[in-house]
């Protein structure tokens, strides 16, 4: 495996592999690596002959005001794992190699950025497209790898590829979590251990949620009710949104009908915290 911080080294590389007729995979990541990036580690490690893992904590997506500075970064921890997943090649870039002092470009996505966390992360959207359209130009993959996790993304990130014709193939990954539930973040490091336990309420609302869909209610005020009174039981904390949207178009629904998207972010002490499920009415739980 090689740890490189150049967009040269990067771009020879991935040239070599792919004239040996390797398919390049890759998985842009912001690194303090869990469970939950491995998976997509994995999942490229499985489709791809040359994984390629993008570590970058990028400052243009954090809000003023957000965990930019305590954001965690451990390149050394990362690059073990890596190792140990099969990566073929890092690219920690430095915040100069990724914005020139004159770059006045960004990439925007509107309207699948209007609901859910956009109002509430202003400009955060602008900066995960405008790093992830630079890393994708960078590395030139063939497939590149999201979580569920990061529901509405990954939708942002799909439409963007589709919009500018990068031919590349977007995988979006199940969401990884512990086994109490909880879905695994770089920022459930802000928890403390009561807090932690108050977050499983976001996990378990969804999947009361998702259990009564099952059982037939399909009225999205109730369920968004019942989602809301769980989690502001479990203890002081703000509620950002919890929403039910359609899982492709991000439209808000009145009533479970296509693929919705059932989506919370919650702010609990340091951490603000995001979850979803995707549930299908005509099926079981998903
Ligand atoms: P980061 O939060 O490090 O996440 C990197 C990738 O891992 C994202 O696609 C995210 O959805 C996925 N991921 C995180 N937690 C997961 C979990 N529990 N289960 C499955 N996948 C999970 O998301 C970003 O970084 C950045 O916005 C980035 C796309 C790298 C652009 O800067």
């Amino acid at each position: 495996m090689d740890l490189v911080h150049t967009i040269d080294e990067v771009r020879r590389a991935v040239a070599d592999a792919r004239r040996a007729g390797r398919r390049v995979g890759c998985v842009p990541t912001m690194g303090a690596l869990h469970a939950g990036h491995t998976a997509l580690i994995d999942r490229a490690r499985t489709e791809c002959d040359f994984v390629v893992v993008t570590i970058f904590v990028n400052p243009t997506q954090f809000v003023a005001g957000e965990d930019l500075d305590a954001y965690p970064r451990t390149l050394d921890a990362d690059s073990t794992v890596c190792e140990a997943h099969g990566v073929d090649l890092i690219f920690a870039p430095t915040n100069e190699t990724m914005y020139g002092p004159d770059a006045v470009t960004t990439v925007t996505v509107a309207k699948l950025t209007d609901g859910l966390c956009g109002p509430h992360r202003p400009g955060h959207f602008a900066g995960v497209t405008t790093v992830v359209a630079k890393l994708l130009n960078i590395v030139q993959p063939d497939a590149a790898y999201f979580g569920l996790k990061d529901a509405q993304q990954a939708v942002v990130i799909r439409q963007m590829v589709a919009d500018l014709c990068m031919p590349i193939e977007v995988v979006v990954c199940d969401t990884v979590r512990d086994s109490d539930g909880l879905a695994l973040s770089s920022r459930n490091a802000y928890l403390s251990a009561d807090q932690r336990r108050q977050a499983l309420s976001l996990s378990q609302a969804l999947f009361a949620a998702a259990a009564r869909i099952a059982d037939g209610e399909r009225d999205a005020s109730k369920l968004i009710a019942g989602i809301r009174e769980r989690i502001s039981a479990a203890g002081p904390c703000t509620i950002d949104y919890v929403e039910i949207v359609d899982a492709e178009s991000l439209a808000s629904l009145a009533r479970i009908e296509t693929r919705a998207l059932i989506a919370v972010a919650v702010r609990i002490g340091e951490a603000r915290l995001i979850d979803n499920l995707v549930v299908d009415a005509d099926d079981d739980r998903r």
